[in-house]
Order: structure tokens, then sequence, then C-alpha cells
């Protein structure tokens, strides 16, 4: 959906909002692992190998294997060089000298619903971490970056139809109820809502 955006930027772009760094992984699976990569590809197992966070998602495998966030990590990178996805770790912005550090991830994925090609957003926050508005914070600024310098001027999203705390995110950020229909999610059918916002 972005190929050509990707190709001309070889790096992930990065954000900050007034408190979170929307930031690309540094975790390079040809390399031996320092320890901030370490921390990375951790934090990452920890949060998302919670069910409340895993449950509510379309691909959050639970229980969450361990090690399998690097490869995770490494195909999102090569997500973004094929212009099919743009992954980028949510983190919180810290006062003083403490690093900031990872509170979830969001992304931007090329999709097809109903035989149309579109582009989605999903995102997820580790659970000490709800109800601050991060994840509207963070894709009000995804919002932005995909109308006005992607220039794509549609973006959907779905949940499932009881995720009430993605689905007021949806309606935070501005988006608009457009239909529902089962998504077969871990094997069984699921009813999902489906948003989009239009520029
Ligand atoms: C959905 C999710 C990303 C929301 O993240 P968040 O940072 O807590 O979101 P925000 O704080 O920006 O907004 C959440 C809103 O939902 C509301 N909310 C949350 N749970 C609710 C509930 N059970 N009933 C009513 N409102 C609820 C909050 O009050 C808040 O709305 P408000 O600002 O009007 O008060 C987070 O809960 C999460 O990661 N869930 C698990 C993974 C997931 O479902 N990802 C999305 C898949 S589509």
């Amino acid at each position: 959906m972005f190929q050509s955006y990707a190709n001309q930027n070889q790096t992930t772009p990065t954000f900050k909002t007034k408190r979170l760094l929307l930031e690309p992984f540094t975790f390079d699976a040809t390399k031996a692992l320092n320890q901030e990569e370490d921390e990375e590809w951790e934090t990452i197992e920890e949060l998302a190998g919670d069910a409340k966070v895993a449950m509510t998602t379309q691909f959050i495998p639970h229980p969450y294997p361990t090690g399998a966030s690097k490869s995770w990590i490494a195909s999102q990178q090569k997500a973004w060089s094929t212009g099919t996805d743009m992954t980028l770790a949510i983190k919180l912005i810290e006062q003083g000298p403490t690093k900031s550090k990872i509170i979830g991830v969001i992304s931007i994925m090329s999709d097809i619903y109903n035989g149309t090609n579109i582009l989605k957003l999903g995102y997820w926050i580790g659970s000490p971490y709800w109800n601050n508005g991060y994840a509207t914070e963070a894709s009000l600024v995804i919002v932005d970056f995909v109308f006005n310098t992607l220039n794509i001027s549609c973006l959907w999203a779905s949940c499932m139809s009881h995720n009430i705390g993605s689905e007021r995110v949806f309606q935070k950020i501005g988006m608009k109820y457009q239909y529902s229909q089962p998504l077969v999610i871990r094997g069984q059918p699921i009813d999902c809502k489906f948003y989009n916002i239009t520029k």
C-alpha cells in the first residue's frame, strides 16, 4: 500500500507525541543481541503474553511461545521494506534519566476487506497501562501520517464486537462504524465491528 514511500525511506519513521515515542524496534535478528534489544523482545513477550491483551486481538498467540517475539519483530521489519505493514513500539517517555519503556505496539497493515485492498490500523497496550488514553494518542498521530504523508485517504480498523475499549478508541479518533461481520479467530467465528475514517 505504501511501497514507494518505503522504498524512498529505508528506515521506519518515528513519531513523538506529548507522552509517547513511536519507534521501530532496534532488534536485529542477524546479529548478537545487546542488552537493549534483549529487553525489547522480552518486554513484548511479557506484555503480549498476558491473556487480557492477547485474547481480544486477531493474531497474538496465547500462550505466547518463548522467543517467538524475535521472529515476529524480524517479520515486521521485513514488512516495512516490502511496503505492506509498518509496526512501531509504543514507548512511554520517561522523565529524567530513565530510558523510555515499551508499553505496546501500533501498526498499519495492508489487508483485503470484501475484495478491496485497504490499509488497517491495529494496536495493543500492556494491561498495566490501560485507560490512560495511550492507544488514542498513538493512533491519532498515525492517522495524520496516513492522510498527510502517505496520502492514503481511508484507514480501516476492526475489533471484536465485545471489545468496548478498542471500539471506544476508534470513536475517539474519529472513525465511523461501517458494518459487522464474523471473523474466524483462533478457529472460532467471532462477531467483529468494522470502522473507518476518511480524509
Ligand atoms: C484496546 C486497547 C488498545 C485500549 O488501549 P488504551 O490505551 O487503554 O485506550 P485509551 O485509554 O486510549 O481509550 C480506552 C477507552 O475505552 C474505555 N473503556 C475501556 N474499557 C471499557 C469498558 N469495559 N467499558 C466502557 N468503556 C471502556 C476507556 O474508558 C477509554 O475511553 P474514555 O477515554 O472515553 O474514558 C487496550 O485495552 C488493549 O490493548 N486491549 C487488548 C488488545 C486489543 O484489544 N487490541 C485491539 C484489538 S482491535
